[in-house]
């Protein structure tokens, strides 16, 4: 086994949206699959433009997120969303930039 986890989950963002992380799915690669328009660059886990806050559930990082994160970060539930596998249903707190597209509550456009 690859280690990534074999269920979809689902993730709410602070602001109430909701989107689905299929299995084998990174957080941010499920955001941009749905058409959220999440920070991110470098989708390697080296810059932490895509740190979010993990508010609620178990998620797991696919780096050791020390190398990009401070320590107060670390012991914050920060997580890096390019190197993140949910582990269980989600609640993200993740600022989303200005302008993106507006999905509604329970509205995954790949399902
Ligand atoms: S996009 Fe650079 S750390 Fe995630």
């Amino acid at each position: 086994m690859s280690g990534r986890d074999a269920m979809d989950h689902g993730v709410r963002l602070h602001d109430g949206r909701v989107f689905t992380v299929k299995a084998g799915e990174t957080l941010l690669e499920a955001a941009l699959r749905c058409g959220l328009r999440v920070p991110h660059n470098c989708r390697v886990g080296a810059c932490a433009t895509c740190r979010c806050k993990v508010v609620s559930g178990r998620a797991r990082s696919l780096v050791d997120r020390a190398y990009a994160l401070p320590q107060e970060e670390l012991g914050n539930a920060v997580f890096l969303a390019c190197q993140t596998l949910p582990l269980s249903d989600l609640v993200v707190d993740w600022t989303l930039q200005p302008g993106e597209p507006q999905l509604p509550p329970g509205d995954d456009p790949e399902s």
